[in-house]
């Protein structure tokens, strides 16, 4: 168990675990002192599998350690992780990253497997060949280790693009989806990312990441800027704005998210109207976009809603629907819960009637029904490459489908909503302009921009117009704009 110079061999299972931090570990050994070695180490073929802490406890108390034999069917792998599974309180995320540093084991025991079969290797052959014969590695590693196999595929995707946030995720610092976004950034904005985070780690991850890429926009030289000069942001009511500045079938998206009359407190909007003079206003709103939008252009409608009115959402739809074609309805989930692992922010509801309200409708109009989209541009990876080949699609992505997934951040005060009571994040319309296939020269729309509605067009580099009423938000919206 100990190589020549004394140290201790271990099995890759048991370094698969971070080792605790110097004060668990002396705690530990303070207990060993008291209480003796309750659980002893655990060895297979001549390594330590299980009890790394446990030993290295026992020498910091200076008591004899007790050893035991592994003896229990299947695979000591699978065993041991086991084992520090149940002792750990790790998160769907740090087993994503334990799943992540089991695939190389996996695929070493696939080619034993491979040598077994080929009927070679029987005498290097090991009890640990015992894993499923069939399916794919990450699944397999997302089985043994209790996350899900979309975790693992990232955490593939993170470890080849930006290697140093695994460690992050590793520590529990952040969530695989919070890496994802890190490692799809330049790396010195990731760096000042990670700096931010550890020197003030109170600090919520999308939060430092929301603060740093505003920065870097208003940082970049003109040159480099990604069009925030090209979004401009208009003060006033949004008819006659667009009425008086935007022509015929000019703008080639819309993204937008209008006051939902459910008595939210704007800064200026009274948003408690009578309810067949809001209907009618939206009307005239719609027809306004219909004039506005290019005739293979999109119009998204995002449209935030109480369990309370559980139609108001589908009757503003409905009210668009006179002018446009329904032509997708995309389900924005904004907190997810897999597995006893919850994704995203919950907002608390008042009483026992409702379950928490965890997405949102977006409908997606054209004026045909019949616009192609760039759905590969907002694509996920194909989950088995065979199907990269098959069909002959040429493509590592494939559509997203019509249920996205993007977190709302937990909101932390004042400064956190930038004065603004109904926010959507940014990469919801990113995602939105994104598949709508804008270009350089695109114009998108937001007529009820608040201050977060440009953000996206901005960091695409496309142009742009924001409209509000409200001159505290469009003061917020330029500010963010740099
Ligand atoms: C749901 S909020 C939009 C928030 C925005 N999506 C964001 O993320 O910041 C609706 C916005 O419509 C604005 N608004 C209300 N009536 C308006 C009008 N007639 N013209 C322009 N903006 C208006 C309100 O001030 C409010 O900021």
């Amino acid at each position: 168990m100990q190589t020549k110079n004394g140290k201790w061999k271990f099995h890759s299972a048991c370094l698969l675990f971070p080792p605790l931090g110097k004060d668990e570990l002396q705690s530990l050994a303070d207990d060993i002192r008291e209480r003796g070695l309750l659980n002893p180490i655990i060895i297979y073929e001549g390594q330590i599998l299980d009890g790394r802490n446990r030993l290295l406890a026992c020498e910091l108390a200076g008591v004899k350690p007790e050893f035991k034999k592994w003896d229990g069917n299947g695979s000591p792998l699978s065993w041991a992780i086991s084992a520090n599974l149940i002792r750990r309180h790790l998160t769907a995320s740090q087993r994503a990253v334990i799943a992540l540093d089991l695939l190389p084991m996996l695929e070493e025991e696939a080619k034993q497997r491979q040598r077994l079969s080929a009927g070679r290797g029987k005498k290097g052959a090991t009890k640990s060949v015992t894993f499923s014969e069939t399916g794919k590695a990450s699944q397999i590693a997302a089985t043994i280790t209790r996350t899900n196999s979309s975790y693992v595929e990232k955490m593939k995707s993170i470890n080849r693009a930006a290697p140093e946030v695994v460690a992050e995720v590793r520590s529990g610092v952040m969530t695989v989806n919070d890496a994802a976004r890190l490692a799809k950034l330049t790396q010195p904005q990731r760096q000042q990312i990670l700096a931010g985070i550890h020197n003030d780690p109170d600090q919520s991850v999308r939060r430092v990441m929301r603060k740093v890429l505003v920065n870097s926009v208003k940082q970049a030289p003109a040159s480099d800027r990604q069009g925030d000069s090209r979004v401009e942001i208009l003060c006033g009511d949004c008819l006659k704005v667009m009425h008086e500045k935007i022509e015929d079938g000019s703008v080639n998206a819309i993204v937008t998210s209008p006051p939902f009359n459910r008595g939210i407190a704007y800064h200026t909007y009274d948003d408690n109207r009578d309810k067949t003079e809001f209907s009618e206003w939206l009307d005239q709103i719609f027809h306004e976009l219909h004039r506005v939008l290019h005739d293979d252009g999109s119009f998204f409608l995002t449209v935030g809603h109480a369990p309370k009115a559980p139609w108001a959402a589908i009757q503003m739809a409905e009210i668009a629907g006179k002018h446009f074609r329904l032509q997708n309805q995309i389900i924005w989930v904004k907190s997810i819960t897999v597995n006893e692992t919850s994704h995203g922010h919950f907002s608390p509801i008042q009483g026992e009637r409702f379950l928490n309200r965890a997405w949102d409708y977006v409908f997606h109009f054209t004026k045909s029904g019949n616009v192609p989209l760039k759905r590969k541009a907002i694509g996920v990876p194909y989950q088995h490459d065979s199907n990269i080949t098959r069909g002959g699609h040429g493509s590592t992505v494939r559509c997203a489908g019509d249920v996205w997934f993007i977190p709302h951040e937990t909101i932390h005060g004042s400064e956190d909503r930038a004065e603004h009571p109904a926010t959507f994040p940014p990469e919801l319309a990113e995602r939105c302009l994104k598949l709508a296939g804008v270009e350089n020269d695109s114009l998108v729309l937001d007529p009820f921009c608040g201050v977060n509605g440009m953000i996206a067009a901005a960091k695409l580099g496309v142009r742009g117009i924001g409209i509000d009423i409200d001159p505290v938000y469009c003061k917020s919206a330029k500010k963010l704009l740099g």
